[in-house]
């Protein structure tokens, strides 16, 4: 009797901490995969917030999305655990405009941190497999104005769409992670991270299988009709993107290392370096017709693309590098910015291609007219056991080109006037 009543005095005690641990288990979650848990993860969320740890211990958590951290909060996914999004697509909330809400996510929070060495499941193939269009599909992990964002440790796996999407955020920092697919490589629109009108952005140690890009950088429009935010915007707005660092990223996945195409409020000072790609594609910075913006200031060094001929799904869609201005068309610009979009100071240092199947098309770096994409460097760009590669093309490009072995892998003859870039 003694027991029964402590054990009681200790739930209600945990159950109305305002700091500490939240353990899923104390709040009624049963774990077996099958039971829907979403009421007692949405309980711990509210008991812990500020400044407390939601746990979620050992077990297969059932839920129905929608999870929603507040400021000051961690969400520790242990070993052993797994947090799963339901497949019943009628059960999963509805936000105001009409799209279905994240399956984890935070808005106008500080101080967010999901870590662990647990799993977050989608069992996205429910949703790569209907013919459904992207703007039905739930995000995955969704954050928008979140400062001082922690992602780490934890395997992200079968995401229904984008994995992990940070939008108008500073300070995140996405470090050893896994994001994984079964099968993997053949569904779009499992972008692993997509930092989108994000600044101060570090993402290191990831390791990447799905099927589009490992990372896309984007600065898109928000509260542009059709575009989706739970956040209202009574005119669209625009941001840019800023300081973001990828390094030591492995994409075995479809897509690979890449910037835009939705680039309306500006990109500038990215850098890519020490990644690998064994996936399908390499380097791709593309603008839309007529969207403007701008991307600047971005390096790709060092980057290994391992591509064995057999391991090839996409073998007609692959490339080393694309940099284009004409990744078809739709949106309009930024409020105030011109139409047409500015390429200005990228760098390609020390890229390796090995092992590709015969045929590889290198790609292109072509601009609408010379005024639009300056200062682009190539320098050490080298092919080993590369058979037959289609060369490299490149069009109203200023710049220069060094150190390509061999020199016939590329056709481009860059125009090398002085960079003057107002
Ligand atoms: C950030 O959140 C954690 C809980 O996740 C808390 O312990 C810490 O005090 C918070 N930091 C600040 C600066 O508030
Ligand atoms: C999905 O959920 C709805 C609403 O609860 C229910 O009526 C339906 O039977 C469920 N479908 C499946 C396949 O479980
Ligand atoms: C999806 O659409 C394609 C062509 O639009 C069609 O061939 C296919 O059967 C559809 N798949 C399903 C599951 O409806
Ligand atoms: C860029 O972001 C990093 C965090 O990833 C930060 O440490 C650094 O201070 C930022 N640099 C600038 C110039 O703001
Ligand atoms: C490059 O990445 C590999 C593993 O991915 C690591 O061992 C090495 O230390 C990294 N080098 C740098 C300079 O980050
Ligand atoms: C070009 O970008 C690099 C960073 O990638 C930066 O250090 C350099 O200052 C930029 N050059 C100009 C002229 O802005
Ligand atoms: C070129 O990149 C590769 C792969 O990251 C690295 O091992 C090598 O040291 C780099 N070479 C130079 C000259 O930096
Ligand atoms: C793919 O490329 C191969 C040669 O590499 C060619 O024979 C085949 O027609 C191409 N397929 C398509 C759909 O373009």
């Amino acid at each position: 009797m003694l027991r029964v009543f402590l054990q009681v005095v200790v739930l209600l005690t945990t159950a109305t901490s305002t700091s500490g641990d939240c353990s899923l288990r104390d709040f009624g979650a049963v774990g077996d995969g099958v039971a829907d848990d979403s009421v007692a993860v949405a309980a711990a969320i509210a008991a812990c917030a500020n400044g407390g740890t939601v746990v979620v211990p050992a077990g297969r958590y059932l839920t129905r999305g929608g999870i929603e951290l507040t400021s000051n909060m961690a969400f520790e996914v242990q070993h052993g655990a797994t947090v799963l999004l339901t497949t019943n697509r009628s059960l999963i909330p509805v936000q105001e405009d009409g799209h279905y809400a994240p399956f984890l996510s935070a808005y106008q929070a500080t101080n967010i941190s999901i870590f662990g060495e647990g799993t977050l499941d989608g069992q996205g193939s429910v949703w790569w497999n209907f013919n459904t269009s992207q703007q039905e599909k739930p995000w995955f992990l969704y954050f928008e104005d979140v400062d001082r964002l922690r992602i780490f440790g934890v395997s992200l796996v079968n995401p229904p769409f984008w994995t992990v999407h940070p939008r108008r955020c500073h300070d995140v920092h996405i470090h050893d992670i896994t994001i994984s697919c079964d099968p993997p490589q053949i569904h779009f629109n499992t972008d692993g991270i997509d930092p989108d009108a994000c600044t101060d952005v570090l993402i290191e140690d990831v390791d990447y299988s799905c099927g589009d890009d490992a990372v896309a950088i984007k600065a898109s429009v928000q509260g542009a009709p059709g575009s989706r935010a739970r956040v209202g915007f009574a005119q669209p707005s625009c941001r840019p993107t800023r300081n973001v660092t990828v390094r030591r990223l492995k994409s075995g996945g479809r897509g690979g290392f890449t910037i835009g195409s939705e680039m309306q409020g500006g990109i500038e000072d990215v850098l890519f370096s020490n990644c690998t790609s064994t996936g399908v594609s390499g380097i791709r910075i593309s603008a839309q017709q007529k969207r403007g913006g701008y991307i600047r200031n971005v390096r790709f060094e060092d980057m290994i693309f391992d591509w064995p001929g057999d391991a090839f799904v996409f073998k007609n869609k692959s490339f080393v590098l694309t940099v284009d201005q004409d990744y078809g068309s739709g949106g309009d610009p930024c409020p105030g910015m011109g139409p047409s979009a500015e390429f200005f100071n990228f760098s390609f240092k020390n890229l390796t291609i090995t092992h590709s199947p015969s045929g590889l098309r290198i790609g292109h770096i072509t601009c609408p007219d010379a005024a639009s994409c300056l200062d682009v460097s190539i320098d050490g760009l080298q092919f080993l056991d590369v058979p037959r590669p289609i060369p490299l093309t490149c069009a109203n490009i200023h710049g220069s080109q060094v150190g390509v072995d061999p020199p016939e892998n590329s056709a481009c003859h860059m125009l090398n006037l002085p960079v003057a870039f107002v």
